[in-house]
């Protein structure tokens, strides 16, 4: 049902002579503006090879074209703008969805392989940042659209759970720490007295030699520092997991950077034995100066090691347990230089799979222009925001249709998707400020206004009992049906490109388009008139509902039936 190479194939049957058909679909462009017709092809590319005035080609072109899709064909200039056959393309898109369901969409370009997906990756004992919800989401999203392309996914946490800053929580819950105030709220209490051990340890630098002989400790596998890092880590993941199950987001594993404590001498003597390993001021180092980057930090001069050297474990431990054909590291822009490391190391090492690494970078998220930061205890704990959210969702559901039944329930659905809709709607590298009010109004590219658009198509839906209205073809052609079903036969195309291009946003962008010309189509015509169409209008109604759900459900985004 890809139309474009349906047209393309008409094409081709004109010019097989001087292009593939291949060529032919990747020259083939959507026109700018609808009176040009559907799909467009430009003549200048084989006015070269032909030798001939690109207008002159596209009438020929014109006057050859036969196929029963396109039902009208045009040369404006050296383009050939081509009409389709809107009854055809129309019962074709709605039969498909009628028949296909939720799986409308679904493609097999994964060919069943394993893609794993480092995701989320908050820090133990820190609140988790706006960042981290970034990962969160966007790697949830990307998840579900790897699924839907026809991928395996492996969801991987990888907690900041290992290294120095153990130590000084080790010393600070000692001397200022309650269990009572950790059990109660573990990141408020651990952040407290992280705050106080640098606060005090200005005053007192002995602390740090403190701190550091506790992390030693760990290192060497005392008992009493180890049980302490592991009631931090288990109190700090039970916090995380509110937020994920507000957002639905699970993981298949949660080994974080402790995990690879027992599992770097793997790369570490594959280095060695590859000659890569230098020493620069005491320290352990891969030069990288070929790569224009600078040197990967393997061990500090005291032996130590570092992320770098736990994410080269990361990596060979993920491609020998899942071997997958691609790790997406869905990471702040600000750690690009990392990964372009990393990949730079395992190709050093002649290991080929550190190719289909990709590092799935994105945006800050700004407050009134301003970064927001842990350490200058500016600190936004999502969960908040997440309940504001909620909150003013609630209020307006309150103001709009204070009888609806689960209102507190409808009013999650909303207030969580409205943030979560938020993050996905941007391409993901830029950066954007984030306003509340702003982002659970139900009107403007919202994720309220994609829900409120559902909600009204099954409001409608309702209103008959489509089993007994007489099937009759499902052929709508009027300028608003038509803009609604070129929409709903573009999903799957963007579906795919979503994947291609690791982004999220394509797919939100695709429904805000999709209710918007719903709403229009909405507005202009009688859906429920007792024609000989009814049952058609039905199946449109039916078909945006399911394609809005649908691509909602990619995004990680609940739909109310009703708000
Ligand atoms: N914990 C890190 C941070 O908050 C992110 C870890 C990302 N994943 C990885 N494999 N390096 O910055």
């Amino acid at each position: 049902m890809d139309y474009k190479k349906i047209v393309a194939q008409a094409v081709f049957d004109v010019l097989s002579e001087h292009l593939t058909v291949e060529e032919v679909y990747q020259l083939i462009e959507t026109p700018k503006y609808e009176k040009m017709g559907d799909l467009a092809f430009p003549c200048f590319t084989l006015a070269k090879t032909l030798r001939q005035a690109p207008n002159q080609i596209a009438n020929d072109v014109v006057a050859k074209i036969n196929s029963p899709y396109i039902e009208k064909q045009e040369a404006v200039g050296p383009y050939v703008n081509f009409f389709l056959a809107k009854d055809k393309v129309s019962n074709e898109v709605l039969s498909a969805i009628l028949e296909q369901g939720a799986s409308y969409g679904q493609l097999a370009i994964g060919n069943n392989e394993t893609v794993v997906i480092d995701l989320s990756a908050p820090n133990i004992a820190k609140p988790m940042s706006m960042g981290h919800l970034r990962s969160t989401v966007i790697g949830n999203a990307l998840n579900n659209i790897m699924q839907k392309v026809g991928y395996q996914t492996v969801k991987v946490n990888h907690l900041g759970d290992w290294g120095t800053q153990f130590g000084k929580l080790i010393v600070a819950y000692k001397l200022w720490g309650s269990k009572e105030a950790v059990l109660e709220s573990p990141i408020t209490e651990l952040l407290r007295i992280y705050v106080k051990f640098h606060e005090e340890a200005e005053t007192h630098p002995e602390l740090e030699d403190d701190a550091r002989e506790w992390f030693k400790k760990m290192e060497d596998g005392d008992k009493e520092a180890l049980d302490l890092w592991e009631w931090f880590r288990e109190e700090s993941l039970k916090e995380f997991t509110h937020v994920y199950d507000k957002l639905e987001v699970t993981f298949d594993s949660y080994n974080g950077e402790a995990f690879y404590n027992d599992k770097m001498d793997k790369p570490v003597e594959l280095l060695e034995q590859k000659g890569l390993l230098k020493v620069d001021n005491g320290a352990t180092i891969v030069d990288l100066e070929a790569y224009q980057l600078n040197p990967a930090l393997i061990k500090k001069s005291d032996g130590a090691t570092l992320y770098m050297t736990r994410d080269l474990a990361a990596a060979m431990y993920r491609k020998e347990t899942y071997n997958f054909a691609k790790a997406l590291y869905v990471v702040g822009n600000e750690q690009s230089n990392h990964f372009k490391q990393l990949k730079a190391v395992l190709k050093e090492s002649d290991l080929q799979w550190g190719e289909d690494l990709h590092h799935i970078a994105f945006g800050l998220i700004t407050q009134n222009g301003k970064k927001l930061s842990t350490r200058k205890g500016k600190i936004v704990l999502l969960n908040e925001v997440l309940e504001e959210s909620a909150g003013l969702a609630l209020a307006q559901i309150e103001a709009k249709n204070p009888t609806l039944a689960n209102k507190e329930t409808v009013a999650k659905q909303v207030g969580y998707g409205a943030v979560v809709f938020h993050d996905l709607k941007n391409d993901r590298l830029n950066n954007f400020d984030f306003k509340l009010e702003e982002v659970v109004q139900f009107e403007g590219e919202t994720g309220p206004y994609v829900q409120y658009s559902r909600v009204r198509a099954l409001s409608i839906l309702r209103k008959v009992d489509m089993a007994s209205v007489p099937k009759g073809e499902l052929t709508l052609t009027d300028d608003y049906a038509w803009e609604v079903i070129k929409q709903l036969r573009d999903f799957p195309a963007a579906i795919k490109r979503a994947s291609e291009l690791y982004e999220p946003s394509v797919i939100a962008k695709y429904v805000i388009h999709l209710a918007q010309v719903f709403n229009k189509y909405y507005a202009n015509s009688t859906v429920l008139a007792e024609d000989d169409q009814l049952y058609a209008r039905l199946v449109l109604v039916q078909s945006v509902s399911d394609v809005l759900k649908e691509g909602m459900r990619l995004l990680g985004i609940q739909m109310p039936d009703e708000m």
